[in-house]
């Protein structure tokens, strides 16, 4: 695959590639976590919420099946995936978009040689969105040049959506990670808060507490340096202000958090703490972030080091649970190994399955997003629950 051509683009520093994935002051691709700011993210969290709530009924599911259904998606996951891909699925069915996919590129003409940029581009020839996750890195940002240039030469160009890149970035996890901890600190709804009681009785036991993602520790536990999702992730909430990030990582280069993140968010007034035990700092937590150490990725020259690693360390028991703050989630991008083990799975602060339902909701809201659907969804929203009015909430309680 000849990617050298996008070379002097990939090389560029992020915060100088991210106009070119943008269109209309809107978002055109979507690669990394440095393309949203906290205005975009509580607008999709709204639409997600919007589509969530439409979706319950009958006539709402079926308005929204009716949004899209002239538009079809390509699902080219050519790296192991179960919950994006589904969650991607989902979200395209709940919009009426029609998918297709590959995911064994043995069963596609790259089996004959075919050059996978010159796949895409046919891909762009049949679907109106490409979904992609690839194990290379650069790849996907590579295929938003590609698109770009053909729009540029009145060619036929269309949406990427990164669904997992690499080691490096993951920002449709990172936006249902980001959509889940705003719902969490709204502290409102029973469903989606990590412990089904009212802010002020918390705030009482905890009097800093403050609703919202800013003001708040964040500790992200295991592989923080091959993880795709912490990177992500911690990029977003560095948007907010006041926020400290425990990372809880072995002692090894290429675990413990990268030198360039630590450096960005420094940059952003994040306060970093490093450490290599998470029954030290389970007790100031106001959100858990756990991840499974990503063995697939191993080079055997460093099978002793994970044959000595004491995973204790990295593993949440009930007694540690039990330390926690009230109203601490845990989260977890999934899949998990031993680092949560099953019974505290119903544990109300379990929040990983919620979390990942999530996903979908918020991957139709950028999906909608990107085909400018959101703001006939959040009419048709306001037009259906015009009789609910905020101000009643609590009267009768
Ligand atoms: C993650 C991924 O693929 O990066 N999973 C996911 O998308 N939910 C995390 C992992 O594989 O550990």
């Amino acid at each position: 695959m000849d990617l050298k051509q996008y070379e002097s683009r990939t090389s560029r520093p992020i915060q100088a590639k991210v106009p070119d994935f943008q269109r209309h002051e809107r978002l055109k691709h979507v690669l990394f976590s440095q393309q949203f700011n906290t205005g975009l993210l509580n607008h999709l969290a709204r639409v997600a919420t919007n589509i969530r709530a439409l979706a319950k009924s009958r006539d709402g599911h079926i308005w929204l099946s009716q949004l899209l259904p002239h538009k079809r998606a390509m699902l080219y996951f050519t790296q192991a995936s179960t919950r994006t891909f589904l969650s991607f699925t989902a979200a395209c069915q709940i919009l009426g978009i029609t998918c297709n996919e590959i995911r064994d590129p043995k069963v596609s003409s790259e089996y004959k040689g075919e050059n996978p940029l010159d796949s895409v581009r046919m891909f762009s020839s049949y679907f109106d969105l490409i979904i992609m996750r690839s194990v290379i890195a650069n790849f996907a940002e590579c295929c938003a040049y590609l698109m770009n240039d053909l729009e540029r030469s009145d060619q036929r160009s269309v949406p990427i959506i990164s669904g997992g890149a690499g080691t490096d970035q993951h920002p449709t996890q990172a936006l249902l990670d980001m959509y889940t901890i705003l719902r969490t600190f709204e502290f409102t709804s029973p469903q989606d808060s990590s412990l089904r009681t009212r802010f002020a009785e918390l705030q009482s036991r905890y009097p800093s507490l403050t609703k919202g993602p800013a003001d708040k520790t964040y500790c992200f536990c295991g592989d923080i340096g091959r993880g795709r999702t912490v990177r992500s992730l911690s990029v977003l909430l560095s948007l907010y202000e006041n926020v400290t990030m425990i990372f809880v990582a072995p002692d090894h280069d290429k675990l413990r958090l990268s030198g360039d993140l630590k450096q960005f968010l420094i940059s952003r007034k994040v306060k970093v703490i490093e450490t290599e035990d998470l029954r030290e700092v389970i007790g100031e937590a106001d959100c858990l972030y756990m991840t499974r150490i990503q063995h697939e990725h191993d080079k055997p020259e460093d099978k002793t080091f994970f044959d000595e690693l004491d995973m204790s360390r990295y593993t949440l028991t009930p007694e540690m649970v039990g330390r926690m703050r009230d109203y601490t989630p845990i989260m977890h991008p999934f899949p998990r190994n031993e680092e949560i083990p099953f019974e505290i799975d119903k544990d109300p602060r379990a929040m990983y399955f919620r979390q990942a339902r999530n996903g979908m909701w918020i991957r139709a809201a950028l999906i909608a997003y990107l085909f400018d659907m959101d703001g006939r969804i959040m009419s048709k929203h306001a037009e259906m629950f015009s009789d609910y009015q905020s101000y009643n909430e609590g009267v009768l309680a």
